[in-house]
């Protein structure tokens, strides 16, 4: 019989990048690899919970034993997002989430013209996620956990977890997975892709952050430790 932390419980998972289409052939996209999302889909899943994984694109594999939902842009994934969250327990937004779209996407494959300016591309901006995931949560769901994820950067005027806290004050989630981008102590620069992380987990109730470093799938388990704690389930 299945055991775990999370025994039962709903939780949505949202990984790897959207990619908002120019014309038929082209789309602007980001370097997620969703190796973070996909090492907690497994972890969550492993902790005996109810996984729907809401993907993007990912350079893994998605993993078994859980319900995919294959996306390719904002929009999409926000449909997604929204109908999966009013039943879940848990929402992770572990997904990079293009801040905008092209304004319009052709119909024709773009043409280099030598009539004709060569193309600007002007953008819109895509709805906050996670923000509309927080706003949603239903007076019977109060007690579903919201975690974001965050890329900082600290810089001359503040530190990255400064940066961090605001941004955990504006979303409005419960929990927010912090990452430093941009080169570390070392001057070797962090980037996407890689095979470890090292976070820092901070709390809207101002609750002792919690750092975890290792393997994805290290900080997974710390991020799942987490929830289960804070679902009074751990
Ligand atoms: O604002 P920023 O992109 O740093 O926020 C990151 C967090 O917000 C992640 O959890 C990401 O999945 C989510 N997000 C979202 N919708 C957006 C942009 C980010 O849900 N349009």
């Amino acid at each position: 019989r299945k055991t775990g932390k999370l025994l039962g419980k709903r939780v949505v998972i949202t990984a790897g990048g959207t990619r908002e289409p120019l014309d038929p052939v082209r789309f602007l996209g980001n370097k997620s690899s969703g190796k973070q999302g996909v090492a907690l889909a497994e972890a969550a899943v492993d902790a005996g919970a109810d996984v729907i994984l809401i993907h993007g694109h990912m350079d893994v594999a998605p993993p078994q034993n859980v319900k995919l939902h294959s996306i390719q842009t904002a929009l999409e994934l926000r449909a997604a997002t929204l109908s999966a969250a009013a039943g879940a327990d848990v929402v992770i937004m572990a997904a990079a989430v293009a801040d905008f779209r092209p304004a319009s996407v052709s119909m024709g494959k773009i043409k280099k013209r030598d009539d004709v300016a060569d193309p600007v591309i002007s953008l819109v901006r895509n709805p906050d996620i996670l923000v509309e995931v927080v706003a949603h949560r239903s007076a019977q769901n109060l007690s579903q956990l919201i975690v974001g994820f965050a890329a900082e950067t600290g810089d001359a005027d503040c530190d990255a977890r400064s940066y961090a806290e605001a941004k955990l004050k504006r979303k409005g989630c419960d929990l927010l997975v912090v990452n430093e981008v941009g080169p570390d102590e070392d001057g070797a620069e962090r980037v996407f892709g890689q095979e470890s992380n090292t976070v820092e987990i901070i709390a809207l109730d101002g609750a002792e952050p919690v750092h975890a470093a290792g393997s994805k799938r290290a900080v997974a388990d710390a991020v799942v430790a987490l929830v289960a704690e804070r679902l009074g389930t751990s």
